[in-house]
């Protein structure tokens, strides 16, 4: 069994923070999704691992190197433009082999790992395994139609009028058979070879094709709503640890982790909360479901329920809610005159301002 990880495509929908970001590596909880990901296939047993890598293939390779501290082997797979992916699938075809392989997008958030759906598909041989989950937007996923008894009969990326409310979780697990329906099938209209026009080739064929359903929490993070309900989600199972400074002014109420050389001064921090490491509190509110990367500074501020990246500086802001702050961005007040707004803000970035 091998494991393929999908760490290419462009992450148009994170942007700006995917300007400089591979979004795989967008941190959740201060720790980057796609180490979620390869922490969950280390968990099921599985070491030989494939990591499809696009035009952020250097650093996703700096970040996760050999893999051998997650106790994984990382073979590298270029893949030169983001065509798909059942076209991830075509490109990694000789590292595979003939070997069953999941899967994994890089960008799924998924909690409480892969094991069971591992021996499941080990113990029901179908050509394919796939993950289900219901939504709320299914157009915005691959969705699955299922006949009265539960069985895969349909499924379509992205329809416009969804036939069910089942999405496709980005976790599948592949037999060789695979291999012949990626050569089957035609790009779609929007340019990509897609993985679940394969799926459904292999129905077509008359192949089985399972499905189970995923209990716990999962999110597409492809854009900051989910990324800020991820990181609640893994902030909700934090363990209370200090390896900081805090001094006598300040509180920490509930779960809060502070790292490696932050200090905090004169601040109430609310958890469940992580400070990185050398992250300066100064004067502040730190509401519940933050993250605060390592090196950043937040000083006579209020923040809640925000992701904030390394080095960022918060400085003098009222309040700050719902919010993915990128790295080494600076938010500070206006003087009182002009009464103006002064912004400075990279491309494709989004500014809520109260008016
Ligand atoms: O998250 C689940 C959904 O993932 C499924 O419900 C959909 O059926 C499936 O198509 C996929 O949809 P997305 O629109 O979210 O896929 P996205 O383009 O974001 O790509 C998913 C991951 O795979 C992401 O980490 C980037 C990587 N990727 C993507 C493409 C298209 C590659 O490495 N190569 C590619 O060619």
């Amino acid at each position: 069994m091998k494991a393929l990880v999908l760490a290419g495509g462009s992450g148009t929908r994170l942007r700006p923070l995917t300007h400089t970001t591979a979004k795989q590596l967008v941190p959740v909880g201060n720790k980057p999704i796609l180490y979620y990901v390869l922490e969950g296939i280390a968990d099921a047993g599985v070491t030989d691992v494939g990591i499809i890598v696009g035009e952020t293939a250097k650093e996703i390779r700096a970040a996760v190197g050999d893999g051998s501290r997650f106790g994984i082997s990382v073979t590298y797979i270029p893949q030169h433009q983001p065509l798909g992916l059942a076209h991830a699938v075509r490109v990694a075809r000789d590292w595979l082999g003939d070997d069953d392989f999941v899967m994994y997008l890089g960008d799924n958030f998924l909690f409480g790992g892969i094991s069971a759906q591992l021996e499941e598909f080990r113990t029901r041989r179908p050509a394919a395994q796939i993950m289900l989950t219901q939504v709320p937007n299914p157009s915005s996923f691959g969705v699955v139609t299922l006949d009265a008894t539960g069985r895969v009969v349909a499924l379509e990326e992205k329809p416009e009028f969804p036939k069910s409310d089942l999405a496709l979780v980005g976790v599948y697990f592949f037999s060789a058979a695979v291999h012949a329906a990626v050569d089957a099938i035609r790009p779609s209209a929007r340019g990509e070879l897609e993985i679940t026009d394969a799926l459904q080739w292999l129905l077509e064929q008359g192949l089985d094709v399972t499905s189970s359903t995923v209990n716990g929490f999962w999110k597409d993070t492809g854009n900051a709503t989910d990324m800020l309900e991820a990181n609640r989600s893994v902030l909700d199972g934090i363990t209370p640890h200090c390896a900081g400074t805090v001094d006598e002014e300040s509180e920490l109420v509930g779960r809060v982790v502070v790292e490696d050389g932050a200090v905090i001064t004169a601040s109430r921090i609310v958890g469940p909360v992580v400070i990185g490491r050398g992250t300066r509190v100064e004067g502040s509110y730190i509401g519940p479901f933050t993250s605060v990367a390592e090196n950043c500074r937040v000083v006579d501020s209020e923040i809640e329920y925000s992701i904030v990246l390394a080095g960022a500086a918060i400085d003098g802001v009222g309040r700050i809610e719902a919010s993915l702050i990128g790295r080494q961005a600076e938010v500070t007040p206006t003087p009182r005159t002009p009464q103006a707004h002064r912004l400075i803000l990279g491309d494709h970035s989004k500014v809520q301002i109260r008016s």
